[in-house]
């Protein structure tokens, strides 16, 4: 029997023993930027999961994490899950905006999280983007509590469901929106690209998220298997009638099913959504050059649309 060696699990264990060596100078009382600028991506998500996990003075240099149930209750997972989902999500934004930024990443510096949550995304961005640059924008007040209290660098602002943002006009390089735009109605979600036109400098790039075709076909399969959690039950019941809501994405309509919510996420203006390409490619125009579309689940769990904002 061949075996590779080493093996991935002592793989593993050399790396991590590698970066901790070469992150040994870490200081708490330093921000994250200065502490992690140096760092490779590799090597910083490593410090925000099994590196922060087992030592005291990364722990203290980094955000921390709200309860797991929080963290569930808007990504579907916690701990190492949905960081890693994240960090996947933050290394396609800097791809897109490295090629579709006429400065590249290195000319971000102003960035908006838009939809932040309890800021999974925000936390990313610290190695790259000075704090106070980096606003995350939020209609649930709950959710920027708990991104302001696991997250003292970064700023954090509550918001109404609809615009305006309190952002000055053409003051920002990049936007990014992960799982937003696989909520907003079709209503809402033209307010929201018509005020990221606004505050986008000319030039400036958005990269956001709606549900994938392949979400009907998971959400089909809750239907039928019988969704244990309520995120699942939901999705089935939104879109687990795949047979009706597919023919209508191929034929280019905004897909967007109402999920019965009310308080801060209500009806009004959010529920499921999957927005095809063609659509996004024929509506979203009149804002943005649509520079790319990124359907594909070894890069994001969702699919993903790179904007640019025009010079005029
Ligand atoms: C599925 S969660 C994703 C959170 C975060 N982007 C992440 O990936 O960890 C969607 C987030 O968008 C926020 N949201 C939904 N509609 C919004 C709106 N109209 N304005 C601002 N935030 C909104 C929700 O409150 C929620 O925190």
């Amino acid at each position: 029997m061949s075996r590779t060696f080493p093996t991935p699990a002592i793989r593993r264990k050399l790396s991590s023993a590698r970066y901790a060596y070469q992150l040994r100078g870490v200081d708490p009382s330093r921000s994250p930027s200065e502490n992690f600028a140096g760092c490779t991506d590799g090597q910083w998500l490593w410090a925000n999961t099994a590196g922060a996990r087992n030592s005291a003075r990364l722990r203290g240099s980094l955000p921390t994490l709200p309860n797991p149930g929080l963290q569930r209750s808007t990504t579907g997972a916690d701990g190492d899950a949905t960081l890693r989902e994240g960090y996947r999500f933050y290394r396609l934004v800097k791809q897109s905006a490295d090629a579709r930024h006429p400065g590249g990443f290195k000319a971000c510096r102003d960035v908006v999280d838009f939809g932040c949550g309890w800021g999974r995304m925000a936390r990313f961005f610290l190695k790259d983007v000075a704090p106070e640059r980096l606003v995350g924008l939020d209609c649930v007040p709950a959710m920027v509590e708990a991104a302001t209290a696991t997250n003292r660098w970064s700023v954090f602002e509550a918001i109404g469901p609809l615009p305006p943002a309190p952002v000055e006009a053409a003051s920002v390089d990049l936007i990014y929106a992960y799982s937003v735009f696989s909520h907003l109605s079709e209503e809402a979600h033209a307010k929201w690209l018509a005020e990221f036109r606004r505050i986008l400098r000319p030039g400036g790039v958005a990269v956001l998220t709606t549900r994938a075709r392949s979400f009907f076909a998971d959400c089909e399969r809750l239907r039928l298997e019988g969704a244990q959690d309520a995120p699942g039950r939901t999705a089935a019941d939104a879109f687990g009638d795949a047979s009706r809501w597919r023919p209508r994405y191929d034929a280019g309509e905004f897909c967007h099913a109402s999920i019965g919510l009310s308080g801060a996420l209500d009806d009004s203006f959010y529920g499921e959504t999957a927005i095809p390409e063609s659509y996004v490619r024929r509506v979203w125009s009149q804002w943005f050059d649509v520079m790319d579309w990124v359907d594909d689940r070894s890069r994001c769990a969702q699919a993903v649309a790179v904007l640019r904002r025009p010079d005029q």
